[in-house]
């Protein structure tokens, strides 16, 4: 069994924070979003990792993560030259798979951890073309929605439809026997101009060929926009945090229930509400960090509250006289009060920033 994680896409909807790196390096509770897909893949005993990687932000991607020594896997790089879809993936990573089964994963996909080993059970002893798993979605216009008969068959495949026939969405997690590279080989570009994995599935089921569907009842959760970044942060932070305080802090401070604070930190009278994650080398002045906040390594924040809030490495708040919530400040930001006249707001803001100011 070997898996398949794509980490390609161009990551508008998390922009700006995707025109510096790949959308699968964000971190949520400051490990990258990339990493939790490989832990799953690990922990379910898979160590054949192929990850598929675009020209932009492969590099960055193959710097941090690595050959696979992180995570006691063998990681292969693919790269992926064009965005033409999941299924031009599986094409373009074809040498690396082999006629292995593998599980296919979307690298910018978050699934509660511990679940994927349960459905690996099922493919290996059901032995189906493929095991695709479905959540029950409010909105399933924005993904591949599926119906499926009383026995788990999938009937019928559509990916993103205008009039979806079920709530059930297409988890970004799929499992394959070698007969979906003949599948691929028969289908064609969608309106939008990619190879569709959905179409690929559909195409087995038209040629009688076994589906079977496993609904996740676990949470899962697409990280590719703000707002799913946060509640991802929220819940892993809720959910898998553990109390760890690795430096001495000032006898004004407080840290109150799970909060990791990283060496050579330094916390000067200030209260940590956790669960909170606080990096390496951070310095933190006066300030209020509330539950369901992760603080990369080498922040700065002075005079500044905060909660519900994801702030990346290096970034430096100052003296914001009103408590940030639900945000996310990018690598290097700087935000701060000027004590200089006249008294006015003054902006460098790059391109498809969000502020909201009260
Ligand atoms: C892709 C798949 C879609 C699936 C979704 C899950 O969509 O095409 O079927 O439901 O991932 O995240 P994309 O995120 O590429 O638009």
């Amino acid at each position: 069994m070997k898996a398949l994680i794509l980490s390609g896409g161009k990551g508008t909807r998390l922009r700006p924070l995707t025109y510096t790196g790949a959308k699968q390096l964000v971190p949520v509770a400051n490990k990258p979003i990339l990493w939790y897909g490989i832990e799953e893949m690990v922990a379910a005993g898979i160590t054949d990792i192929g990850i598929v990687i675009s020209p932009e932000t492969g590099e960055e991607v193959r710097n941090k993560t690595g050959d696979g020594s992180l995570f006691g896997a063998k990681i292969t790089y693919i790269l992926q030259d064009e965005p033409a879809g999941l299924a031009h993936a599986v094409k373009v990573a074809r040498p690396f798979l082999g006629d292995s089964p593998f599980v296919m994963y979307l690298g910018d996909n978050l699934i509660q951890q511990g679940d994927l080993k349960l459905f690996l059970a099922q493919f290996i002893e059901k032995q189906p073309d493929a095991l695709i798993l479905l959540r029950y979605v409010e909105n399933p216009s924005a993904f591949g929605v599926a119906q499926i008969d009383g026995d788990g068959n999938v009937i019928n495949l559509v990916e993103k439809p205008k009039h979806p026939p079920s709530n059930l969405a297409l988890v970004g997690v799929y499992f394959f026997a070698a007969t979906i590279h003949d599948a691929i080989a028969q289908i064609k570009p969608s309106l939008r101009g990619e190879l569709e994995i959905t179409d690929a599935i559909q195409c087995l089921i038209d040629n009688q060929k076994q589906v079977i569907a496993c609904q996740l009842e676990g949470w899962w959760l697409d990280t590719g926009k703000k707002d799913d970044l946060l509640e991802a942060n929220r819940l892993i932070l809720d959910t898998y945090l553990e109390k760890q305080v690795e430096v001495q802090t000032d006898s004004q401070s407080q840290i109150i229930g799970r909060v990791s604070i990283g060496e050579g930190s330094q916390i000067i009278n200030s209260t940590i509400r956790g669960p909170v994650v606080i990096g390496k080398n951070c310095y933190l002045e006066n300030c209020f960090i509330g539950p369901y906040t992760s603080i990369a390594d080498n922040v700065v924040l002075i005079e500044t509250d905060v909660e519900h809030s994801v702030i990346l490495e290096s970034a430096k708040i100052s003296r914001i006289h009103q408590r940030i919530i639900d945000s996310v400040v990018g690598q290097r930001a700087i935000l701060g009060a000027a004590s200089r006249r006249p008294k006015a707001l003054r902006f460098m803001i790059g391109d498809d920033c969000q502020i909201e100011l009260t």
